[in-house]
């Protein structure tokens, strides 16, 4: 067992995957300029990624357990906030917290922190990061800043 003065700050990940479809798009342009800024991201049929998200909380480890969360408990929040809202759904039409919004990596991962936020502080941790692939080489992340 720890004892109180050993309280160490500690950072704890959970990835979760999901798929989806998404154009990118700006309505507020013509279809001509829209090709040619985001190119194949802009077919007008939709294209999809398999998507993988990392959260990161951070907080103080629980004495009696030895861990910061039970990272089945994470893995359940993300699962009912995000994951089950984004899995095989349309990000552009079919998601709440995203309707009438652009779908970049970038705009997901806040949008996304927003979601988790919260509900990781009655966890008694406090949400760090958002971490979101689009693809194996493109990510983007945010802090809450
Ligand atoms: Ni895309």
């Amino acid at each position: 067992m720890l004892k109180k003065m050993e309280r160490r700050l500690v950072y704890v990940t959970r990835r979760e995957r999901f798929n989806a479809a998404h154009k990118l798009w700006n309505d507020s342009w013509s279809e001509e300029k829209n090709l040619e800024t985001f190119g194949k991201c802009a077919n007008p049929n939709w294209h999809g990624h398999n998507y993988n998200l990392f959260v990161t909380v951070k907080g103080y480890i629980n004495n009696d357990t030895g861990y910061l969360v039970d990272l089945k408990d994470l893995s359940k929040l993300i699962r009912k906030n995000i994951i089950d809202k984004l899995d095989h759904k349309n990000l552009n039409l079919d998601v709440d917290f995203l309707k009438n919004g652009m779908t970049s990596t970038e705009i997901l991962v806040f949008k996304i922190w927003d979601e988790l936020s919260e509900e990781v502080t009655s966890m008694g941790a406090q949400l760090h990061k958002v971490l979101l692939f689009e693809t194996e080489n493109n990510s983007a992340e945010f802090y809450g800043e």
